[in-house]
């Protein structure tokens, strides 16, 4: 065998364990983490025509014209290049400005656009917390939150809300006794994806003074902060309205839900100006900057959008009604109508396996809902329904459901 051969074929043998004695396996805390049980229900339904998808978190309506027209016109204008790890100013500037009569005074200095909300979860994990680290969630959760921390090798302590009279809430005394003194870091998201709760600015106050008296970070995931029906106003109430900027809290936010821009990637951070620069070298080795026509969209989003945003959560406030009402005259479904986000997280006859229930009305009604269990085992008995699309088509997914449930009934 010539040299050069032998080199190829150590190389092979490498590749193929031969020297090793291992299969090319991923690190353990990447194998550990657990699929996406909604998307394990959505790939059941694949193939399976004329099926109604209610089980992602994201509208049927295409993005406003004005938003995509800022997009075509910034490619047009040749906005094609790398920009700063932080964002370009014009937009870190708008989204100080929004932040502020939001939250109060934000500056430049606070904000990063990001890629989105996962990826600004990911940087605010990879800012804070680390291999062994202590990490407490609020839970059902999006499982994003439970799982990032975990690829960090970070160790996650679940805290479960409450299903009673008042639909879900927070034992407060549960939540502060978990949040020891060792803790580094609390992962919150109100309102909640998938219950709807939506945390009061008095357990925030609570919660933001035990973790100040312990050094404890907060990452606030406030994605949903405007698709918010309480009586209060245009936002939910949010960790920025209480906490200074430079204190232990990071605030997570995306376009996704407030202008309808789930597929362009882009969100951003509010957080203590000491820790940019680390940030800028996080997103440096994640992702180098957000796309640079996305974000000049993102300015005139953020500038022209408020009319925009009011209406869709006038619609979505409609749609979260009618579903309600239309619901409830199931038998054995108990919903109600949760104060935040574009979901009802309500329990049913069979949910108790919700996954295997989830997957029959995917084949037998052609009806997508997401499992609660894919929420954490906190969720199950519940199955999440995302409202965000015309009452007509909640109507049609109804009937489904309602004739699904008869025919196993009998009733
Ligand atoms: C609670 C929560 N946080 C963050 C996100 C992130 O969304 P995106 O990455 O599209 O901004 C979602 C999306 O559904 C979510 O439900």
């Amino acid at each position: 065998m010539s040299e050069s051969a032998g080199a190829v074929s150590a190389e092979l043998g490498a590749l193929s364990g031969e020297h090793g004695g291992h299969a090319p396996n991923a690190r353990d805390a990447v194998r550990d983490l657990r699929p996406s049980q909604i998307r394990e229900v959505a790939n059941a339904g694949f193939g399976v025509p004329d099926v109604l998808p209610f089980w992602f978190g994201e509208s049927d309506r295409v993005t406003p014209q004005f938003i995509r027209d800022a997009a075509s016109r910034a490619l047009a204008d040749g906005a094609t290049f790398y920009t700063h790890n932080l964002g370009i100013a014009p937009l870190r500037d708008a989204l100080a400005g929004y932040v502020s009569a939001l939250h109060g005074t934000t500056t430049l200095g606070h904000v990063a656009v990001t890629s989105a909300g996962v990826n600004a979860l990911m940087l605010a994990a990879q800012l804070v917390a680390g291999a062994g680290d202590r990490v407490v969630a609020v839970t059902p959760l999006w499982p994003n939150l439970v799982e990032i921390p975990k690829i960090l090798g970070a160790h996650v302590e679940t805290v479960s809300l409450t299903y009673g009279a008042d639909g879900w809430t927070l034992d407060l005394e549960r939540l502060l006794a978990a949040l020891t003194p060792g803790t580094r870091m609390l992962m919150i998201n109100s309102p909640n994806n998938p219950t709807g709760w939506t945390m009061t600015r008095d357990e925030q106050r609570t919660v933001l003074d035990h973790c100040r008296r312990h050094g404890i970070w907060i990452v606030a995931d406030e994605v949903y902060e405007r698709l918010y029906y309480g009586a209060e106003g245009r936002v939910a109430p949010s960790f920025l309205d209480l906490a200074t900027r430079d204190e232990r809290v990071i605030a997570v936010n995306s376009f996704s839900k407030a202008w309808l821009m789930t597929g362009w990637r882009l969100g951003w951070l509010v957080a203590p100006a000491a820790l940019m620069d680390d940030l800028g070298k996080l997103v440096e080795y994640n992702t180098s900057c957000a796309p640079s026509f996305v974000q000049q969209a993102g300015v005139v989003a953020v500038q022209e959008g408020e009319r925009f945003t009011e209406s869709l959560v006038a619609d979505l406030r409609a749609s979260r009604d009618h579903l309600v009402g239309a619901l409830q005259t199931i038998p054995g479904v108990d919903v109600r109508a949760p104060l935040g986000a574009m979901y009802l997280f309500f329990s049913l006859p069979g949910a108790g396996r919700s996954f295997e229930l989830c997957k029959a009305l995917v084949r037998e009604a052609h009806l997508g809902l997401a499992p609660g269990s894919a929420f954490g085992a906190e969720g199950e008995g519940f199955v999440r329904w995302c409202y965000a699309c015309d009452p007509a088509r909640l109507d049609r997914g109804v009937a489904r459901l309602r004739e699904f449930l008869a025919s196993r009934t009998g009733s």
